[in-house]
């Protein structure tokens, strides 16, 4: 059986880093083979990638081409990492995937929806997640908890954008969950750790009941 894919969104210092872990780990405890992965990245060839769009260095080509490195990227954690893993039973856990570059690039970078559209077709085809957790907080508190986090070290690409730029990032995020509710999810990141977790917990155990997968109970068992 094809393993199960779960990815989370959201914006800077939103904690879907955190929350992508817990989870992995959760399922662990259940028997769950997880594969915990993150983009831009998750394979060698999307980490060089990762280099080129996270250091600034492809921004003066501007969104469109932002838009296809974030793709060739995702190409090659598809064919590497994500296809395999899922196609072994194991199940997926991304941090990021192709809603940032529907959100980021998309509505924010104003690149032309056709593109991102066929990008997503070549690289992602019917491979869609079957569940998405979108991490809402409010910009302010997301940045502070993001320039905590980053200590003394510089912004990347996209951190150093305006409050304008994150604002509109919220908005898309929670527009993309209104179209697809059946995989979106937004959760409200402002809670204490341990409700956000077990908010995803309820989710994950009523949409893709992980106690339920027939092999498991005896693994847990023995
Ligand atoms: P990263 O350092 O992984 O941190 P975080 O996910 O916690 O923000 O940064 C990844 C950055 O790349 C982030 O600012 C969002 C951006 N991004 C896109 O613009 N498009 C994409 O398709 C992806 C996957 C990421």
């Amino acid at each position: 059986m094809r393993g199960r894919f779960i990815t989370f969104e959201g914006g800077e210092g939103s904690g879907k880093s955190t929350h992508a872990a817990m989870l992995a780990a959760r399922l662990k405890t259940l028997g769950i083979d997880v594969v915990l992965t993150r983009e831009p990245g998750g394979s060698p060839g999307a980490e060089i990638i990762r280099h080129i769009l996270l250091s600034g260095l492809a921004k003066p080509l501007g969104a469109e081409t932002e838009a296809i490195l974030f793709a060739a990227a995702r190409d090659d954690h598809l064919r590497s990492t994500i296809r395999p893993a899922l196609e072994s039973g194991q199940w997926v856990i991304c941090d990021r995937f192709i809603d940032s570059t529907r959100v980021y690039q998309g509505t924010l970078g104003k690149v032309d929806p056709r593109l991102i559209q066929s990008l997503e077709r070549v690289t992602v085809g019917p491979l869609l997640p079957d569940l998405t957790f979108i991490l809402d907080v409010p910009v302010p508190v997301g940045l502070a908890r993001a320039t905590t986090r980053r200590g003394t070290g510089k912004t990347d690409r996209f951190e150093g954008e305006a409050m304008e730029f994150h604002e509109g990032l919220r908005r898309a995020y929670r527009a993309l969950a209104e179209q697809e509710p059946e995989r979106c999810i937004v959760i409200d990141g402002r809670a204490p750790k341990d409700v956000v977790a077990e908010r995803i917990w309820t989710t994950v155990n009523s949409r893709l009941q992980p106690e339920k997968i027939p092999d498991l109970a005896e693994n847990v068992a023995t």
